[in-house]
């Protein structure tokens, strides 16, 4: 089962910054969580759309500008980064999981790989990109067709794991609650992988490994490891 450190070492260190994803890059996590919005046409990794929960600002993202966002303390001194600073750390070390959040991130998010392409070298295979708006997801896949996708849901669809195989995702990514065997085994059954959110304890862990998921969440990457 493989340990996806959610929102980079987020238990530990300040969720979505620099830091956070150094420390699950240390961890050797197979692969990295990250949350982005877009603000001035620019990715930014941050998971609300309201600074307060994770910053020392307030109010909402779309009513600052980019340099005020960057001027803000994300914990311990962090700052949000952008989304091409993570593709720049990442450098394709481990798999970077790009959550969408905003549903105006589609196209900056496909211009701004074509360039990481480019002038990083980043490799497509190393991402991956989800979202729980499946709209978004189609779209990418559409201009993408090379990319990976991992279609979320916080709920058990009545049709389990079709509305992934719809969207020719990758994965289906499954909240930790709503997740059963028949869901595992529809998944697998075409050819899906099976990720689930947020693992953060050994007993939930056992229980989905035994219920053969591919990959868990997690916010501790490097006790997971133990469990
Ligand atoms: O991608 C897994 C998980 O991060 C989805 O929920 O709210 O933590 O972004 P959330
Ligand atoms: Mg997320």
């Amino acid at each position: 089962m493989q340990i996806i450190a959610h929102r980079g070492a987020s238990g530990t260190y300040p969720e979505n910054t620099l830091l956070a994803i150094e420390q699950a890059l240390l961890a050797k996590a197979d692969g990295i969580e990250i949350d982005v919005f877009c603000v001035e046409n620019t990715l930014v990794v941050i998971h609300d759309q309201n600074v307060s929960r994770t910053t020392n600002g307030t109010g909402f993202l779309s009513d600052l500008t980019l340099k005020q966002l960057q001027q803000l303390d994300a914990g311990s001194g962090q700052q949000v980064p952008i989304l091409w600073q993570v593709l720049q750390l990442v450098n394709n070390q481990t798999l970077l999981n790009i959550e969408l959040k905003g549903a105006d991130t589609a196209e900056p998010l496909l211009e701004l790989l074509k360039k990481a392409e480019t002038e990083l070298g980043t490799e497509p295979d190393k991402l991956l990109i989800s979202s729980f708006n499946h709209p978004l997801l189609k779209y990418i896949k559409t201009q993408r067709p090379d990319l990976k996708t991992g279609a979320l849901t916080a709920s058990l669809p009545l049709d389990y794991a079709a509305f992934a195989s719809e969207l020719g995702a990758w994965s289906v990514n499954c909240d930790k609650d709503f997740i059963d065997q028949q869901m595992v085994a529809d998944a697998h059954q075409r050819g899906l992988k099976v990720l689930v959110y947020t693992v953060n304890d050994a007993v939930t862990a056992a229980k989905m490994q035994q219920l053969g998921v591919d990959g868990i969440f997690c916010n501790y990457p490097q006790q997971a490891r133990s469990w």
